[in-house]
């Protein structure tokens, strides 16, 4: 067989591929266990709206037909939801792909690309794929896991040309504030596009969480994602979009594929919109599964970073790898800290008051607790 290595390109062959852990399938499969509780991926447990459900099932025959590539539907409720200008508002294939997007579009190989570590694993993947340096800022504050905005700005450089700053921060739940953001954006010069990851935002409770749609507004050459993978529910469906200044959407979406979005993910996505109740409805239940999960892990003696998304980050005291086997022994499944560098953390994703207590009756039994 010919050598398929000898064509892939340098800068990608050291991608590992993404590893998304077991499936609740595979795990119920090695376990001979008819129920696992998945809190791995940061979903919302309640799923999604009914009216979005309705709509899917109204427009299934329909899937013959090509979307709408222009996403003109959806853009418009986004926009008078979020008042804002829907020329400037892009959609994707989850958010996922508009940081995708942003690379394709924006980076020339060797174009510097800041962001927080620990990262979401989007922007260093995204770096690597362009061929891209990569500057990694170590997050500060007591436990290492706020983003520092002033070690961000002081590595700017002539060459940077995209900052990746993800509000709040997976895998540890930090927000930034708005006067820090403000601050920083007064930092950043003209030739650098700062992308807000925004993915947890309908679950921030912080009145001084950063407003980040108005530096777009504004002209400025920023793009906060959003994501209706989180408290919408519709993470099966991949549909994430973007606000920015119309020019800085144009010039994103140069690299668009036609018919990204497709058309059951669009008109549930729309139709979700159209129901509050149901996003509030996994407000409520991550409020209460937060108080939960922070009373338990006080009671254990677990150092936990208050969070401000549907996950938390805790200390565990043990190897994050050992712990998450002995917990799918279980039959739960969480994220390790040690992919994220926090060899002792594990992230837990806030579920139902169910999935809460079975989670934390594993890892009482787990760490003897
Ligand atoms: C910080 C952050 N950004 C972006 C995403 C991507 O979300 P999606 O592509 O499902 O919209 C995630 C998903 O877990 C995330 O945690």
């Amino acid at each position: 067989m010919p050598d398929i290595w000898k064509l892939v390109r340098e800068n990608v062959k050291g991608i590992t591929p993404y590893s998304p852990g077991k499936s609740s399938k595979e795990v119920m499969e090695e376990l001979g266990i008819t129920r696992v509780t998945k809190l791995a991926s940061n979903e919302n447990p309640l799923g999604p709206s009914p009216k979005a459900v309705e709509a899917m099932r109204a427009e299934i025959e329909n899937v013959y037909i090509y979307p709408d590539p222009t996403w003109a539907d959806l853009r418009a409720a986004l926009g008078e939801l979020h008042d804002f200008d829907p020329e400037g508002i892009i959609i994707g294939r989850g958010s996922d792909e508009i940081i995708h997007m942003l690379g394709t579009s924006l980076l020339n190989p060797g174009d510097e690309v800041i962001y927080s570590t620990p990262p979401f694993a989007l922007y260093p993947f995204t770096a690597t794929v362009m061929d891209c340096t990569h500057v990694k800022v170590p997050s500060t504050g007591p436990r290492g896991m706020d983003h520092d905005l002033d070690a961000m700005s002081a590595a700017i450089t002539d060459k940077t040309k995209l900052i990746f700053v993800a509000n709040p921060c997976n895998p540890t739940g930090t927000i930034l504030t708005r006067e820090q953001v403000d601050e920083f954006m007064a930092r950043v010069p003209d030739h650098c596009m700062v992308a807000f990851d925004e993915a947890y935002f309908e679950y921030v409770q912080s009145p001084d969480y950063a407003e980040t749609l108005q530096y777009a507004r504004d002209g400025l050459l920023t793009i906060t994602l959003r994501t209706f993978s989180k408290a919408y529910a519709l993470a099966g469906l991949r549909i994430g979009y973007g606000f920015a200044h119309p020019d800085v959407a144009r010039a994103v979406k140069l690299t668009c594929e036609p018919f990204n979005a497709g058309l059951i993910s669009l008109v549930a996505a729309q139709a979700s919109l159209g129901d509050p109740g149901q996003v509030k409805r996994a407000v409520d239940n991550n409020e209460a599964g937060k108080a939960y999960l922070y009373g338990e892990f006080d009671r254990m003696g677990l150092e936990y970073q208050p969070t401000e998304a549907n996950f938390i980050f805790v200390e565990v005291g043990m190897d994050s790898k050992e712990c998450f086997d002995q917990l799918m022994r279980r039959g739960v499944t969480v994220r390790t800290g040690d992919i994220f560098g926090f060899d002792e953390w594990i992230r837990v994703t806030i579920g139902t008051p169910d999935e809460n207590q079975h989670f934390i009756a594993a890892l009482g039994e787990v760490l003897g607790k």
